[in-house]
Order: C-alpha cells, then sequence, then structure tokens
C-alpha cells in the first residue's frame, strides 16, 4: 500500500511509489529513478562548488556526480537515504524534507531540488527554508519535469505554467529559466 500526500501543485491526493519510496515498490521507483534520470547537463549547469545541498535527493543520483568539497544531501525516504548511502560514500545524507532540511543558516553554496518541488506540502514553505540555508550571494536552483522533455515521462509529468509561475513567484524576482533536456529549471540567486 502507497501512502498518499497531499501537495501544494495537486487538487487530489497523490499516492506513487516516486512521490513517498518506501519498500519494495519504493525501492524499485529508486532504482529506476536512477535508471532514467541523466544528471550531467545540470551538474554542468551547476558547476564548481564548495558545498552543494540536494533537497529531495532520492537514490542519489545526481549527488555522486556533483563537482563539490562538500556534498550533502536531504530526503524524507529511509529506504531512499540507504539506496543513496551506497553510491555516495563521501556524501553527508540525512533525514529531512525542503521545509526542514536540519542544517544552519547560510551553510551552502548551492540547494537544489529535482523533480520534488511538486510533492512538497508547502511551496513556501519549502523555497524559505532552501534560501536560509543558502549563503548570500549563493544560487537556489529548483527543476521540474520539462513539458518539452525528450523524455515522454518527463513530459507527461509536466506542471501548467500556472503551477511554474507559482514556482516563480514564491522563489521571488531574480529568476531565470533553463530547459534542459528532460527539466525546466529555475535557477535564483541570492543578494550577495
Ligand atoms: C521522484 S523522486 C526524485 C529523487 C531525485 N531528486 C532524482 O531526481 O532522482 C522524489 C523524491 O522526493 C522525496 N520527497 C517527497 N516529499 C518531499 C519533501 N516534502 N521534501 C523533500 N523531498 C521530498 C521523495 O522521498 C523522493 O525521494
Amino acid at each position: 500500500m502507497v501512502k498518499q500526500i497531499r501537495s501544494w501543485a495537486f487538487d487530489e491526493p497523490v499516492s506513487s511509489p516516486f512521490a513517498v519510496p518506501e519498500g519494495f515498490l519504493g525501492r524499485m521507483a529508486g532504482r529506476i529513478m536512477l535508471w532514467l534520470n541523466d544528471p550531467r547537463e545540470l551538474v554542468a549547469h551547476i558547476g564548481e562548488q564548495r558545498s552543494v545541498l540536494e533537497v529531495g535527493c532520492g537514490p542519489g543520483g545526481l549527488l555522486r556526480h556533483l563537482q563539490a568539497e562538500r556534498v550533502c544531501g536531504v530526503d524524507p525516504s529511509p529506504d531512499m537515504l540507504r539506496l543513496a548511502a551506497r553510491r555516495n560514500r563521501g556524501a553527508e545524507l540525512r533525514r529531512g524534507t525542503a521545509a526542514d532540511t536540519g542544517y544552519a543558516d547560510q551553510e551552502f553554496d548551492v540547494v537544489v531540488s529535482v523533480n520534488n518541488v511538486a510533492m512538497w506540502p508547502d511551496l513556501d514553505a519549502g523555497v524559505r527554508e532552501m534560501c536560509r540555508v543558502t549563503r548570500p550571494g549563493g544560487r537556489v536552483l529548483i527543476a521540474w519535469h520539462s513539458a518539452t522533455g525528450r523524455s515522454p515521462i518527463a513530459r507527461g509529468n509536466a506542471l501548467p505554467d500556472d503551477k511554474l509561475a507559482r514556482i516563480v513567484q514564491a522563489l521571488g524576482d531574480p529568476v531565470s529559466r533553463h530547459e534542459l533536456a528532460n527539466l525546466t529549471l529555475f535557477d535564483k540567486r541570492l543578494l550577495p
């Protein structure tokens, strides 16, 4: 039985092993994420950093490619953290959510979320927390499946324009938008 979550992005509760990856189905979903997601374009966009936190890191497919001295990941799912730990021996992994990462103010150069913003219960709380743990002049990145994605999975999960506009509003000006192969990416630079 897959748990339901209520999200700011959908009128109905969401019930999917990709949103709440727990147990056998969740671990299968985690392996599919590792197999399907190619993080290289996003890694290039992030660039070399001193410290990066991924919020909702899932099985850790992005973490292992990041070019940073300190790589950290939080996820609410213990099953995903276990999968991520196997592939990311040097990363700091802990249980947490977008709205409650457990890190101190201004700890990271970059804080990034990939394919989980639409699963958060409270968009503004998640964005506030991502900004809180990012240093002045650092960047907050939010990526979600793109409507123009190469993969039908990305296109099938894309959010409508009004929901994308809500993400931009929550991040606050200035935000740049980038269309990657399968992701729409919002990039917010905090004031120095
Ligand atoms: C589709 S997976 C994406 C995982 C990974 N970022 C990737 O791209 O492979 C969604 C992840 O978001 C996590 N998640 C669900 N609710 C969350 C929340 N409120 N805050 C942060 N992560 C959350 C899930 O546990 C799951 O690991």
